[in-house]
């Protein structure tokens, strides 16, 4: 198992290129299932979740292909896949893989609209609390599908197709989202999705979802209305930039201070997040080519944040801001409205000298803190990359373990922050 050792206390100074986000990449993938015809995708990021995916597709008949490198093309570009999916052998998806991916649980959704069925393995346990898969299938029944749910797994069955309907969900989910929009694409009749989701990764399935043919409005806000249509076909899209990267290292300089471009950034995707860190003491501007992100001189200001669905501040960015929170002048609240659970890092956060205070769902870092280097352990991948941003700024070396999390998430985490002068090195083997 792969270690990153970081010795703190250099500012960042120059490029870190954005890649394109995980969040958007994977659902698009699972998308190919729906057409017969190639789908082929852009600014894919190299992240082991994406490969986990393309097995997990394999699988049920997709030929999943990287393209070759192309003249003058650097380094960091994405990769182009391309996924055609012509004939489905196989409806199963099996849990030794579906348990090591929770995203690929959504396969049911296509593979149910375009073969009448589907037998997904439930995912599981999971380390941010119990992430049910109930609004998923309150989806499916509704486009009326039937559910059953046997030995672990859920068998998903609509012999004469799927019909539009009326989905209200009681609470915002990305994924229940997702599901809903592929599902209803190929559905006979009109679905309007209520409380829908809007986080951009939505609307960038929805848009590559219009480019197959699919008749789609209303994405990016609560109120979706799909018009289902008798096949899709292939399509060209280049994903979104990640906008959990963006902020990653946005906050990574908030910390250390410097000056770094994030260089294909887009504010829009992350405006809430960019606006507390402003106030923390970063100073963001937009420029041609991406964000320009530097430290004001003076103590950081303590910020307190509330995880919300989108446009609001995204759970995803919790850890990171809190890790920065270590280092305000005074106390802070975090409060996770989205995921229980999900403050795993704050005990390692607690090995390198942070203050943090759980009350419920609800941190309270007392600031100040010195922070100094010891051995952490990776719980998942956000909690992962708060120890990393700690880790900058912390006296004296830092070893991360288990950071194949972060490997599922963050595209070449310590060549992006090494190039940009953090002291950071990857250390091959056991861990
Ligand atoms: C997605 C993101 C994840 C992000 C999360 C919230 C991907 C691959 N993952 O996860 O990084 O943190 O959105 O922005 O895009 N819920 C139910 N029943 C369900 C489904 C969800 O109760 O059937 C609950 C969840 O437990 C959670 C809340 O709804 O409390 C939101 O979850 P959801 O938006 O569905 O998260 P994911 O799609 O799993």
């Amino acid at each position: 198992m792969d270690r990153i050792k970081i010795t703190g206390g250099r500012p960042l100074e120059g490029i870190i290129p954005i890649s394109g986000a995980k969040n958007a990449a994977l659902p698009l993938m699972i998308a190919s299932i729906l057409t017969r015809e190639t789908l082929t995708l852009h600014n894919v990021p190299r992240l082991s979740d994406v490969r986990l995916l393309m097995r997990i597709l394999g699988n049920h008949g997709v030929d999943a292909a990287i393209s070759g490198k192309r003249l003058g093309q650097s380094e960091e570009s994405g990769e182009t896949i391309t996924l055609s999916a012509r004939d489905i052998v196989d409806t199963t998806a099996p849990y030794e893989l579906v348990s090591r991916m929770r995203a690929s649980f959504w396969v049911i959704a296509p593979m149910l609209a375009r073969m009448g069925e589907a037998r997904v393995s439930l995912p599981g346990g999971c380390a941010i609390g119990t992430r049910p898969v109930d609004l998923l299938l309150m989806a499916l029944e509704k486009l009326g599908s039937e559910i059953e749910i046997d030995s672990g797994y859920v068998i998903a069955k609509a012999p004469k197709g799927l019909k539009g309907g009326m989905i209200d969900f009681p609470k915002v989910t990305v994924g229940g989202t997702h599901v809903a929009l592929m599902a209803a694409s190929l559905a006979d009749g009109t679905t309007i999705i209520n409380n829908a989701a809007r986080e951009p990764e939505i609307t960038d399935l929805a848009e590559c979802l219009i480019k197959m043919g699919a008749k789609i409005e209303g994405a990016g806000t609560s109120q979706i209305v799909i018009e289902g249509v008798a096949r899709l076909d292939g399509a060209h899209h280049a994903v979104l930039p990640d906008r959990i990267e963006t902020g990653t290292y946005a906050i990574a300089v908030a910390m250390t201070g410097g000056n770094v471009l994030l260089e294909g950034a887009r504010a829009d995707l992350l405006q809430n997040a960019l606006d507390h860190l402003e106030k923390a003491g970063a100073t963001i501007s937009v420029e041609p080519t991406g964000l320009r992100v530097s430290r004001a001189p003076g103590l950081l200001a303590p910020v307190d944040i509330t995880t919300e669905p989108f446009p609001g501040f995204p759970t995803d960015l919790q850890a990171q801001f809190m890790a920065l929170m270590t280092r305000a002048s005074g106390p802070s609240r975090i409060h996770e409205t989205i995921f229980e659970n999900r403050f795993m890092h704050v005990q390692e956060l607690a090995r390198l000298g942070a203050q943090i205070k759980l009350e419920g769902d609800v941190a309270i870092v007392k600031g100040q803190s010195r922070l100094k280097g010891a051995p952490v352990m990776a719980t998942d991948l956000r909690a992962s990359v708060s120890l990393i941003v700690a880790a900058l700024v912390a006296e004296g070396t830092t070893t991360v373990n288990r950071v194949y999390h972060l490997d599922r998430g963050f595209e070449a985490l310590e060549k992006k922050l090494g190039r940009c002068g953090a002291d950071i090195e990857r250390i091959s083997g056991e861990g």
